[in-house]
């Protein structure tokens, strides 16, 4: 039997290039090896986005974007949180082994209590609750996430343990799981930490972003005037500049301004205009296909229906199993 892999995603702003080469790409080179769920977390998005006007435009192009990037329907279960019922009843039974105390410490919570103080929900302190009955009701045991998420992953394991220790075995401890070792980070263009959902959108290279904009963008990416020793550091936001081009240059162009650095002659401007081509050619495929099935209407309902059927079949099953276990089924 395969392991389970479960991640969400929350569909708050636009997917970036920082999400596809940190997250998508490992889930696509997950699918075959793994019994894998994906899903879009748009309960989770209302703990902190009560306005709802955007969501089904987010959800619909997060599901496509998904799929553009690679991900095939076919081989994993791709599905939108809220069509599980079962994820909410798990959540209160959940929400028995979470104590209060522990949900008020964790970090996420804090920075979202000083982010938005007129809006401190029970939702939102109950975020992880939400989160491990994602991961538990498949009983997954693989959470391929980012660091920032790795509290959140340790919680379930916790809640999953103490379920067990109260009603008998039957949750497998949940991991915070990376592909390989290292995910690739990639910083934001104007130097300023990681490429961002909704912060320094000229910045953040956005999977829905036309040709000209990721060229523009490009263009106006931090630089300096150029090493003067030969064979120096690169300072980080040019590193970064290097890191794209690894992405989606050949390794002749890499090697040509690596060359060049180290040489100290390097022309950073021409350097960008070789990277804003080949990431136009390579951003440009994917945003032309989730442009089109986000214009097929019927063919991505069809597939978000087909992932839920995937998902509540496994849901059901688990949901049978913690009834049974905690007595809670009376016929
Ligand atoms: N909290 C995650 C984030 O903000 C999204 C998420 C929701 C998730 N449920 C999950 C991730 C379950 C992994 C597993 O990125």
């Amino acid at each position: 039997m395969k392991e389970v892999v479960l991640s969400g995603i929350r569909p708050t702003g636009f997917l970036h290039l920082g999400n596809y080469f940190g997250a998508m790409r490992n889930y696509v080179r997950m699918q075959d090896e793994y019994n894998c769920y994906f899903f879009v977390a748009d309960w989770h998005s209302l703990t902190t986005h009560p306005d709802t006007k955007e969501l089904k435009n987010s959800v619909l192009r997060v599901v496509a974007e998904n799929i553009a990037c690679g991900l095939d329907p076919e081989k994993v279960a791709l599905y939108v949180q809220s069509d599980v019922k079962e994820i909410a009843e798990l959540y209160l039974y959940l929400n028995m082994m979470a104590y209060v105390g522990e949900l008020e410490k964790t970090p996420t919570f804090k920075d979202k209590v000083r982010q938005n103080p007129d809006n401190v929900n029970a939702g939102l302190l109950t975020y992880p609750v939400l989160m491990a009955a994602d991961i538990l009701v498949h009983r997954a045991v693989k959470v391929p996430v980012g660091k920032d998420q790795e509290q959140h992953v340790e919680l379930a394991r916790k809640f999953a343990e103490r379920f067990n220790y109260r009603y008998g075995d039957l949750f497998p401890a949940p991991q915070a799981f990376n592909y390989g070792t290292q995910l690739v980070k990639i910083m934001s263009l104007d130097g300023n930490g990681k490429m961002s959902k909704s912060e320094n959108q000229m910045a953040t290279l956005y999977l829905a972003d036309e040709d000209d904009a990721i060229r523009k963008k490009i263009m106006k990416a931090k630089t300096d005037s150029g090493p003067t020793e030969p064979n120096s550091q690169k300072p980080d936001y040019i590193e970064n500049l290097f890191t794209l081009m690894n992405l989606v240059s050949t390794p002749d162009v890499v090697q040509h301004y690596e060359t060049a650095f180290n040489g100290c002659a390097i022309r950073y401007g021409d350097l960008k205009k070789q990277l804003a081509e080949d990431m136009v050619n390579f951003m440009s495929p994917i945003r032309q296909k989730a442009a089109d099935l986000q214009a097929n209407k019927e063919l991505l309902a069809k597939i978000m229906k087909a992932g839920a059927e995937k998902a509540r079949a496994s849901a059901s099953e688990t949901l049978k199993l913690v009834r049974q276990a905690t007595g809670v089924n009376y016929f």
